[in-house]
C-alpha cells in the first residue's frame, strides 16, 4: 500500500533552507505520497485550550494530519543550540492527549540543515529528547546532519542541487520506509 509521510518544517521562514530539504524529500520516491503538516497557526500551548473536544481548530487539524500519515519527517533548524520554540510547542500540542497523542508511537525521522558548521546537531539532540518523552518511535540508526547549506542548495530556485546530499537523502528516506514496517507493535 502507498506509504504517506508527513513533513514538519521547524521554520516558519518564507525562504527557508530547511523547507527547500524538506521539499527534495517529496521529489525523491514517485511511490511515497507527501503531505506537509503545517505549524504556523498552532496557538502557544496551554493547557487550558487543550479540551476534551480536541482544542482549537488549528490544533484539531494538525493533530488530524499527523495521525493520517504513516510516518513524519521533521526538518528543523537549531536556535541558539538548541530546538527552535516554534517547533518544540507543535511537539507539545502532538504530545497530548497522553494516551491517544498524535505522534505516539508515530514513526519520526529528524533532520537539520544549517549555513554553518555543525548541521543542527544539539537541535536534533533535543528534538530527540522531547520524542522520547512522547514515545514516538524515533529512527534510531542513522543521522542527518546538513552543514554549509547555502552553499548546497540554489536559493533562487528553492531547489537543494548538492548530488552527495540528495543521494545521502534519498537512502535515508529509503531506510525510513523501510524501517516503518519493521518497528515492533507494542500494546
Ligand atoms: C536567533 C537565531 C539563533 C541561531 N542559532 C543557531 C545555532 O545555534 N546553530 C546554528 O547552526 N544556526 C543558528 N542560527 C542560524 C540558522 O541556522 C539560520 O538562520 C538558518 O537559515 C535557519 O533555518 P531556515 O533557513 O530553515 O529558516 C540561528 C539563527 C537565529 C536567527
Amino acid at each position: 500500500m502507498t506509504k504517506t509521510i508527513g513533513l514538519i518544517c521547524g521554520s516558519l521562514r518564507k525562504d527557508s533552507y530547511n523547507r527547500i530539504v524538506a521539499q527534495a524529500f517529496t521529489e525523491m520516491d514517485s511511490s511515497l505520497q507527501f503531505r506537509w503538516i503545517e505549524i504556523r497557526e498552532l496557538p502557544l500551548f496551554n493547557d487550558d485550550l487543550d479540551t476534551d473536544d480536541g482544542g482549537p481548530e488549528p490544533v484539531r487539524v494538525y493533530r488530524s494530519a499527523i495521525r493520517q500519515v504513516d510516518g513524519v519527517l521533521i526538518v528543523s533548524p537549531e536556535y541558539n543550540s538548541g530546538i527552535p520554540g516554534v517547533l518544540k510547542n507543535a511537539l507539545d500540542w502532538a504530545s497530548t492527549p497522553p494516551k491517544t497523542a498524535a505522534l505516539l508511537r508515530k514513526p519520526v525521522g529528524v533532520v537539520g540543515a544549517t549555513p554553518g558548521g555543525k548541521g543542527t546537531a544539539f537541535s536534533q539532540q533535543q528534538i530527540r529528547q522531547t520524542l522520547d518523552a512522547i514515545q514516538a518511535h524515533v529512527l534510531p540508526f542513522q543521522k542527518v546532519l546538513i552543514s554549509q547549506v547555502r552553499e548546497k542548495i540554489d536559493a533562487d530556485r528553492g531547489v537543494l542541487t548538492d548530488e552527495k546530499t540528495r543521494t545521502y537523502l534519498q537512502r535515508y528516506l529509503q531506510h525510513f520506509v523501510h524501517w516503518i514496517d519493521h518497528i515492533p507493535v507494542l500494546d
